[in-house]
């Protein structure tokens, strides 16, 4: 697969941000997290006169938002079918509402980011999924969305039949968000980045530089929220998704948003300088640590060479996103706190939902009313009949990761990884991960995660390490790219 490297259209397209460390101890607001959910949040509570900090660990609009796709759409696949009318009408009204926000933020600080409306399709390639879309169009419809089922889309491949939504739209997000930061800096608040937080309580964060922050309310939107609470980390799931782009004339574009119900593919485009469009498919989703990372790109590159005649790919990208055990987002007062709030578990739609969260959080810090359906996202809040499946399911996940792993016996060696190869290994009696380099180096760390001893495993595309539970992320030497995890993962002297 011929690629220059990996990074998205988003990141190669915008210059990166260059915020200080913190050095601030005080404000009004601090929000854990520079992602779109910190940033829209922080933003929505600037402009109503708080001192807002956002501590981002890394640099703002990068991690999951930065590799997004970014649409910015109230269909969600297909949802509106499974959460009973009430839910469905809440859910329908926030995501529109978010929709509108967007629109609206962008409209107002007149930001250049490509923003197109669109039409979004959740179309199906089987009879059996065309069946569930009937429903789902109906739902949808009934919870207040222009939505209908079609036949036909204008993908250059067949649908057996979709769920169309008008007035649905899509952006460049790192260039909406980089604008939004600059107006949030304007209001007042202060972006700091290389800052990651280490402890939580009410009322403060802790860095690791040891920097202590007081602040009246502290939001986190850190994805998966680094302040562990059993109530929501047995709630949430690492999902990651595989991206590639390519250029393809204006004529092919197929001029909407698409997803695939029961094919695990996602198609949109995005306007290039030179008047062409830039093809986006996204798919082969998968739990982090799962192997052959590198198949799965060939795989999602074949499937777009055959249905819109690209030849390679100019950019492949991937990302994680969090989904709940009931599907949805947690937003509102963290568990057991009363001065701390959360917004994760998007589901793979943070765009409108970083918006919802937005809403509902300054609503709630202020102390004024929050919309009526921000309740439907309340942390608290448990479904035993709706989340007991998925429930389950994360918990076995869990334990095959975190028991089961430890008793499977490693099945190579060290010897047997070729240069660009890592493995789970047994090597001097310990079980360790080891990567062999191009050079042919050996770099081995500990296998278990520092998060809470999940065995981790290797990403062969982008050559990192990757924990199943919680979706914690290491460099090849150890090194945390992204959390829960605070520590690295101990190297180990295999001479
Ligand atoms: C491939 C892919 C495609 C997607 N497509 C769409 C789409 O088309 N439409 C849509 O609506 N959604 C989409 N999503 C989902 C969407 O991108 C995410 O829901 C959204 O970006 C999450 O934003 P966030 O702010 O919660 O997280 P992030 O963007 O991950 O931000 C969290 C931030 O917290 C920081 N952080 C972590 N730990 C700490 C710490 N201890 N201290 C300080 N900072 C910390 C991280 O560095 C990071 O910058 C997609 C997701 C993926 C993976
Ligand atoms: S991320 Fe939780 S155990 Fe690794």
């Amino acid at each position: 697969m011929m690629v220059d490297e990996i990074g998205s259209f988003w990141m190669r397209s915008t210059q990166r941000t260059s915020y200080p460390a913190a050095t601030a101890t005080e404000a009004d607001v601090v929000v854990v997290g520079g992602g779109i959910a910190g940033l829209c949040t922080a933003w929505s509570l600037a402009r109503q006169g708080r001192r807002v900090v956002v501590l981002e660990a890394g640099r703002i609009a990068e991690a999951s938002t930065g590799n997004t796709t970014a649409k910015v759409t109230a269909l969600h696949g297909a949802v509106y079918a499974d959460l009973g009318t009430e839910n469905a009408r809440w859910y329908g009204q926030s995501q529109l509402a978010g929709l509108a926000a967007l629109r609206a933020a962008a409209d107002a600080l007149a930001i250049d980011c490509d923003w197109e409306q669109r039409d979004a399709y959740t179309y199906a390639v089987t009879d059996d999924g065309a069946d569930r879309l009937r429903e789902e169009a109906a739902a949808a419809a009934e919870a207040g969305l222009p939505a209908e089922f079609v036949t036909g889309t204008a993908l250059p491949y067949p649908v057996t039949g979709a769920v169309r939504v008008g007035g649905q739209a899509q952006f460049h997000p790192r260039r909406f968000l980089l604008a939004l930061a600059a107006d949030l800096a304007r209001l007042g608040g202060r972006i700091f980045e290389h800052s990651r937080v280490t402890e939580f309580a009410d009322g403060q964060v802790t860095l690791a530089s040891g920097l202590v922050l007081r602040a009246a309310d502290v939001v986190v939107t850190t994805g998966y929220p680094v302040l562990d609470r059993p109530e929501l980390y047995t709630r949430l799931v690492p999902k990651r998704e595989l991206v590639i782009a390519a250029p393809i004339p204006a004529g092919s574009d197929p001029h909407g948003m698409f997803l695939g119900v029961d094919d695990d593919r996602s198609v949109r485009t995005a306007p290039l300088p030179d008047g062409g469009r830039l093809l986006i498919v996204t798919g082969e989703t998968y739990q982090p640590g799962e192997a052959d990372v590198d198949r799965r790109y060939a795989a999602l590159l074949a499937w777009a060479q055959e249905r819109f005649g690209i030849s390679e790919a100019d950019y492949r990208w991937s990302a994680q996103d969090y989904t709940t055990t009931d599907g949805l987002p947690f937003i509102g007062r963290f568990p057991g706190h009363r001065h701390l709030w959360v917004a994760t578990g998007f589901h793979g739609w943070g765009m409108t939902n970083s918006m919802v969260a937005a809403t509902a959080l300054t609503g709630r810090i202020l102390g004024t009313a929050a919309p009526d359906w921000a309740d439907l996202y309340d942390p608290h809040r448990l479904h035993p009949f709706a989340e007991a499946p998925g429930l389950v399911k994360a918990a076995a996940s869990v334990a095959k990761n975190l028991v089961g792993a430890r008793f499977t016996k490693p099945d190579r060696t060290v010897e047997e990884l070729a240069p660009g190869q890592g493995a789970v290994v047994r090597a001097d009696g310990k079980r360790c991960a080891a990567y062999r380099d191009d050079a042919g180096q050996v770099h081995a760390v500990e296998a278990s995660c520092t998060h809470l001893g999940c065995i981790v495993g290797f990403n062969d595309a982008e050559r990192t390490w990757e924990c199943p539970c919680h979706g914690s992320r290491f460099d090849v030497d150890g090194t945390v790219l992204q959390g829960p995890a605070l520590k690295p993962l101990p190297r180990i002297d295999l001479r």
